[in-house]
């Protein structure tokens, strides 16, 4: 029997989870979105402080409600990276307490492993498999040929699609995080501005979002100045159809590329309800089957770090404790950590 310990905390959520033999035992999350809506964006140093005054909290109720002891655990797994460098320091700290205390292994685990493993809570991965990672922070196109084997395939040269969401959501007046109220207006919009589509043609996977950010942001302003109406929900239709049209197309051009026998949507922004469509629409006369993540795991949550310490486990990829954080990680380098 495994037991796991995993600790999430690269961002606004600390989390902690249990499994045993793969079966989530506990999934404590204590979430800072409502205090960071307040400044329309994290704010790091108060993410930071807040995960030191919630660490200690989520680890005695991942305990309590698992009925298990530090003791007990095979392991103790933490995202090392990407994210805020002082929010990782706290869990990663967290973690190496535990592990000196009870001379436990140390298993490190990527963010974005993380996301894209959290789809193993529906369904079982078939390879070669393509995973289409789209959150905050990151929009990447990352082909797996085998477990925990990783190739980034295409990436954005600028922004990420959700912290383009979150800024064009801040223009048209929406609260943080903004994917949400977009994803929800967008439904009563029509697609009437015309907005560019930046390396849409390019043979490339790589992708761009800031000059659609700009675009919108331009647009705004321009309307508020002549005095004209801005069509929210018209706005919000037209720019979630390029954001995502975007992904679409390239997800699904590199699925055929590739041969895939599986596309996963991973990250924050798999939430989309017009993403969730449009792959699976896509991708319907094809042999290739999409994995959705359940909605609970695209936000953070340890229960996904968990899911992929169990392999890590498995591969004894444990790290000393002199182990520190990469904000900047690149999944390619994740058995990178000396
Ligand atoms: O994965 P995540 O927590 O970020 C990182 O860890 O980097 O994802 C958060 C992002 C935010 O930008 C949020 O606006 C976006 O996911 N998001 C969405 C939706 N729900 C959340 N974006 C588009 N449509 C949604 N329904």
């Amino acid at each position: 029997m495994t037991r796991i310990l995993a600790i999430e905390s690269s961002c606004d959520e600390t989390a902690v989870a249990i499994t045993e033999d793969g079966k989530l035992l506990c999934n404590v999350i204590s979430s800072q979105v409502a205090v960071h809506a307040k400044y329309g964006g994290v704010m790091p140093e108060i993410a930071s402080r807040l995960h030191c005054e919630n660490i200690d909290v989520c680890l005695k109720e991942a305990l309590e409600q698992s009925g298990l002891k530090f003791e007990d655990m095979d392991a103790i797994a933490v995202t090392r990276g990407p994210g805020l460098i002082g929010c990782l320091h706290v869990g990663l700290q967290a973690a190496k307490t535990i592990a000196a205390l009870y001379n436990k292994p140390l298993i490190p685990v990527h963010h974005l492993c993380g996301h894209i493993y959290a789809n193993e809570y529906a369904g079982e991965f078939k390879f070669p498999m393509l995973c289409v990672v789209v959150s905050g922070g990151n929009t990447e196109l990352v082909l797996m040929k085998d477990h925990i084997d990783f190739e980034i395939i295409g990436e954005t040269k600028d922004d990420a699609v959700g912290e383009c969401y979150d800024k064009v959501a801040r223009v048209l007046g929406f609260p943080y995080p903004g994917g949400l109220p977009i994803d929800q207006h967008s439904k009563l919009g029509k697609h009437t501005y015309n907005l560019p589509k930046p390396l849409a043609h390019e043979g490339s996977y790589d992708f761009s979002y800031s000059g659609l950010k700009t675009s919108v942001i331009n647009l705004v302003n321009q309307l508020k100045m002549k005095g004209e109406e801005i069509r929210v929900d018209d706005m919000a239709k037209s720019f979630q159809d390029v954001a995502i049209g975007m992904v679409v197309d390239k997800a699904a051009r590199a699925a055929m590329e590739y041969n895939v026998k599986q596309v996963v949507l991973a990250g924050g922004v798999s939430a989309n309800s017009y993403l969730r469509e449009q792959m699976a629409l896509r991708l319907k006369n094809t042999d290739v089957e999409l994995i959705i993540p359940p909605l609970w795991c695209t936000t953070d949550n340890a229960a996904m770090i968990a899911k992929v310490a169990e392999r890590l486990y498995k591969e004894k990829l444990f790290a000393p404790l002199t182990l520190g954080v990469d904000p900047n990680w690149k999944i390619s380098d994740f058995r990178k950590f000396e």
